[in-house]
Parts: C-alpha cells; sequence; structure tokens
C-alpha cells in the first residue's frame, strides 16, 4: 500500500514561481510514488470572505493552474473540497471531542480575530477541525504544510489521538508534517525582500505573457554594481544569481558569475538573459493554463472524477466512524 498525502490549496491567488519551485514540482513527482489527494479548500475561504465573488470560477482557475503544471488527474485525486460533503460529517464529530480553550490559542485564530473583529465567526474558530476532517476522511499520513500550519497540524493530529482515546480504536493515524527535502527551492523575489510572493512587483504569476514578465523582470532592484573583484555580493544580487540558477543553464550561470568576479557585470546584460530564460520556461505552463481555462467543460469532468473518487474514501472512513460511535450505518 502506498503512503495516503494529501494537501489543500487555498482558493485566493494565482500560481506564482514561488508556489512553483517550492512546492507545486514536487506534487507532480510526489503523485507517481504516493497516493495523492490535492484538493481547492473552497468551504475554509468562507471563513474570511463570506460572500466570496465566484467562487466557482476561482476554483476553476486554480485547478486549471494546477492542472497546467503537471498534476495528473489519473494518477492524482484531484477535488474540490465543497464537492464532498462527507467532510462536514466529520468535521461535526470532531467538534464533539475539541475544546473551546485549546482552539482559543491557536495563533492564526488570534491573528485573524484581530484582523476582523467584527466577523470572529464559529468557522473561524473551527479551521483546525474542519482541516482536520479534510485530512483524516481519507486516514493521511502526510500532510506537505509550511511553517504556519504546524499548529493546526498539531490540532489534526489532536483530534486523531482524542478520537481513537475517547473511542478505544487505533482508526486513526497521526498524520504527519512532510517536508520536501533538497528539491524544493526557496524562490527569491525581485524586489530585493528575501521570498517571491508578498506582494505583485515582487512575484512573477506563472499566467503572466513574455512581456509582463520582462517588464517584471528588468525592474528588479539591484545596486550600484561590483566594487571589487571576487566581493560577496549583497542580498539583492545574490538574489538575480538564484533566479538564474534556477531557470537558467549552469554556463549561463557561470558565464554571469565570473563578470560579477571580475567587475565587468552589467545588470542590464544579466536581466535580459534571465527574462529569456525566465519566459523560456514560463510558456509552455502558460500556454496549457490558457487551454485549461479556455474549456470548462474539461475542467468540470476532472472536477467532478476527482469528487467522486475523493467521496468514495470520505464515506468509506465515514462509514467506519459511525460504527465506532455507535449510529446507524446504511
Ligand atoms: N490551511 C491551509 C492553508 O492555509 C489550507 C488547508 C485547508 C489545508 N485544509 C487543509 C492544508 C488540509 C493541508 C491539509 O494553506
Amino acid at each position: 500500500m502506498k503512503d495516503i498525502v494529501l494537501s489543500g490549496i487555498r482558493p485566493t491567488g494565482n500560481l506564482h514561481l514561488g508556489n512553483y519551485y517550492g512546492a507545486v514540482r514536487s506534487f507532480v513527482k510526489m503523485q507517481n510514488e504516493m497516493n495523492c489527494y490535492f484538493f481547492i479548500a473552497d468551504w475554509h475561504s468562507l471563513t474570511t470572505h463570506p460572500t466570496p465573488e465566484n467562487i466557482q470560477q476561482s476554483a476553476r482557475t486554480i485547478l486549471a493552474e494546477y492542472l497546467a503544471c503537471g498534476l495528473d488527474p489519473d494518477k492524482a485525486t484531484i477535488y474540490i473540497q465543497s464537492d464532498v460533503p462527507e467532510t462536514i460529517e466529520l468535521y461535526l464529530y470532531f467538534n464533539m471531542n475539541t475544546y473551546i480553550g485549546e482552539l482559543g490559542r491557536v495563533t492564526t485564530f488570534k491573528e485573524k480575530a484581530r484582523q476582523q473583529p467584527d466577523n470572529v465567526n464559529a468557522g473561524l474558530f473551527t479551521y483546525p477541525t474542519l482541516m482536520a476532517a479534510d485530512i483524516l476522511q481519507h486516514r493521511a499520513k502526510w500532510v506537505p504544510v509550511g511553517k504556519d500550519q504546524e499548529q493546526n497540524m498539531e490540532m489534526a493530529r489532536k483530534c486523531a489521538r482524542r478520537f481513537n482515546n475517547i473511542y478505544k480504536t487505533e482508526f486513526f493515524p497521526e498524520p504527519q508534517n512532510f517536508y520536501f527535502g533538497g528539491e524544493a527551492v526557496k524562490v527569491p523575489g525581485l524586489d530585493g525582500s528575501g521570498k517571491m510572493g508578498k506582494s505583485d512587483g515582487n512575484c512573477i504569476y506563472l499566467y503572466e505573457d513574455e512581456k509582463v514578465v520582462r517588464k517584471k523582470v528588468m525592474r528588479a532592484v539591484t545596486d550600484n554594481g561590483p566594487q571589487a573583484p571576487n566581493s560577496e555580493k549583497p542580498e539583492v544580487i545574490q538574489n538575480l544569481f538564484t533566479l538564474m540558477h534556477i531557470v537558467s543553464d549552469e554556463e549561463t550561470y557561470k558565464y554571469f558569475d565570473e563578470k560579477w568576479n571580475d567587475c565587468t557585470l552589467r545588470y542590464g546584460d544579466m536581466k535580459k538573459q534571465l527574462a529569456e530564460d525566465m519566459v523560456r520556461t514560463l510558456n509552455p505552463i502558460r500556454e496549457r493554463i490558457e487551454e485549461y481555462k479556455g474549456n470548462t467543460e474539461l475542467l468540470d469532468r476532472i472536477a467532478r472524477q476527482g469528487a467522486e473518487k475523493a467521496r468514495e474514501s470520505a464515506s468509506t472512513t465515514l462509514r467506519e466512524v459511525r460504527k465506532i460511535i455507535g449510529f446507524k450505518v446504511y
């Protein structure tokens, strides 16, 4: 039996290069080796955005982008959270065994409560139990998450453990954080500040066309140029080189590295090359995004197929859960 992996995707925001090299490319590999579930967490978005603009269209866009990156509905189960009503029943059981004290201590809850003082709703409060239901309805063992999700993962383990204790069973595995090894790359932003993805100007989206990509790269923050031979690169310049390392070939990288070292580097030349290589990397993905986005019927068919597989797995779990607690099973 292959290990079960599950990853939830926020339906807000488009994919950028940082997402691609930081996680999505790893998902594409993982789907060959593990039993993967990838889903778009549209219910969760209601905790902060109760009246979404066009939630079905947003889900389709995200789906199109992930498929364009190589997620394969024949290998992984790719679905939309709100297409799997079984999740809610498990959410309800977990809510019965989770204490308001522990939910109140979750930092993301406290932060959101501060940000939206007029809408500190019960869904926001129970965000971690819905997330636990997402994971445990498939009895997933691994969940790839960032640092910001560790407390939610701790709550998911607590839900599993407590259920097992209360009902004297070993039904739920405790899901573990999955860390991508060396293959996950931290992509720097274009504004000189660390990570890609904090703002528009700092970020290259996968859907963006050549012109925009070139313009953004040419505008990337630099400094006055190398001052002494073989000096250490300041962060803003190191960022450019890191980006080049990601999208260009080794020879190109070395060429510009040598120019830095002998103080003949012109940032304009380097950026032109970087833009070229970025466009070459992104073009095929962007074209596939457009193809998928233009085919709503196909996207909906893929989502339906994913929902069927997810519901099958979830209803198997729920049948067991109902039996364990003592409810009727049909
Ligand atoms: N909370 C996650 C995030 O903000 C999204 C998410 C919802 C999730 N349910 C999940 C992630 C289940 C992993 C597993 O990114």
